[in-house]
């Protein structure tokens, strides 16, 4: 039996699935992964100069501009085969198979899977910075970024970013989910960014990673696929 045929029969197997993605699940829908060299305007930063707290307060018209261009950047894409593979899964099993995604992109949402669970939050959402005065949502100014007319604060992407805690409730479902999973499905990540790499490490059921490339989470694996999400996911999740 080829690896590809023992991960469908694990999938047929397990009564509860957890894929846990990265950056590479919507690499072929032509997003561009982390890791990956930044094009143009942002080629001479590294996202982990632009995705701080104080990357923002610094130079907020620069790091709300960047956030405006992947926002235009992640509306002219589409899900990809492996997206609509995962959301057609949870169509016919309908609660056997949890999505936890360290994507900002809301492909998994636009490709149609119920209750995702966003570990880094999303991109099209904004929040304040600083702690809502109470005309803060009545008064907001246009601008790069807008802001409060009346005290100044200012909107900011609802993204995660270094330093910050990842949204407490979303990430303890996902840990729940891991614990309770007999298998999990762990699809282009490199497994360098905890807390949510430590899902992996949390499975109680199987691991198979799928990935092109060597990752840091391949020694928590029990089979490794080198393999993209587009063209294995189809095929693992068929009936
Ligand atoms: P990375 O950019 O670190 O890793 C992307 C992974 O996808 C690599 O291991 C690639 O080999 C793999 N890959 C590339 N193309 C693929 C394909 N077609 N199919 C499957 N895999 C493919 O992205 P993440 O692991 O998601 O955090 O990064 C984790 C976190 O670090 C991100 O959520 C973000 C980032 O900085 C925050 O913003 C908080």
């Amino acid at each position: 039996m080829s690896e590809r045929e023992r991960v469908r029969e694990l999938v047929r197997g397990a009564r509860r699935i957890v894929v846990f993605s990265g950056a590479g699940m919507s690499a072929e829908s032509g997003v561009p992964t982390f890791r990956d060299a930044q094009t143009g305007l942002w080629a001479k930063f590294r996202p982990e100069e632009l995705a701080t707290e104080p990357a923002f307060r610094a130079n907020p018209s620069m790091v709300w501009d960047w956030y405006v261009s992947r926002r235009e950047a992640v509306a002219r894409v589409a899900p990809n085969a492996g997206h609509l593979a995962i959301a057609d899964f949870q169509r016919r099993h309908p609660g056997r198979l949890t999505v936890a995604t360290q994507n900002v992109d809301g492909l998994h949402q636009r490709a149609g899977s119920p209750g995702v669970l966003a570990l880094h939050g999303n991109l099209a959402d904004d929040k304040w910075l600083d702690v809502p005065c109470e005309r803060c949502d009545l008064a907001v100014e246009a601008g790069r970024p807008p802001r409060c007319a009346h005290c100044g604060n200012l909107l900011r992407p609802a993204v995660v970013w270094f330093g910050e805690a990842l949204p407490a409730r979303v990430l303890a479902e996902a840990e729940s989910a891991a614990r309770a999973c007999d298998l999990m499905l762990v699809v282009g990540t490199s497994g360098a960014v905890y807390p949510a790499a430590g899902l992996a490490r949390m499975a109680r059921g199987q691991v198979v990673v799928v990935n092109p490339q060597a990752s840091d989470l391949d020694d928590a694996a029990d089979v490794v696929l080198r393999d993209t999400a587009a063209r294995s996911l189809p095929y693992l999740l068929e009936d």
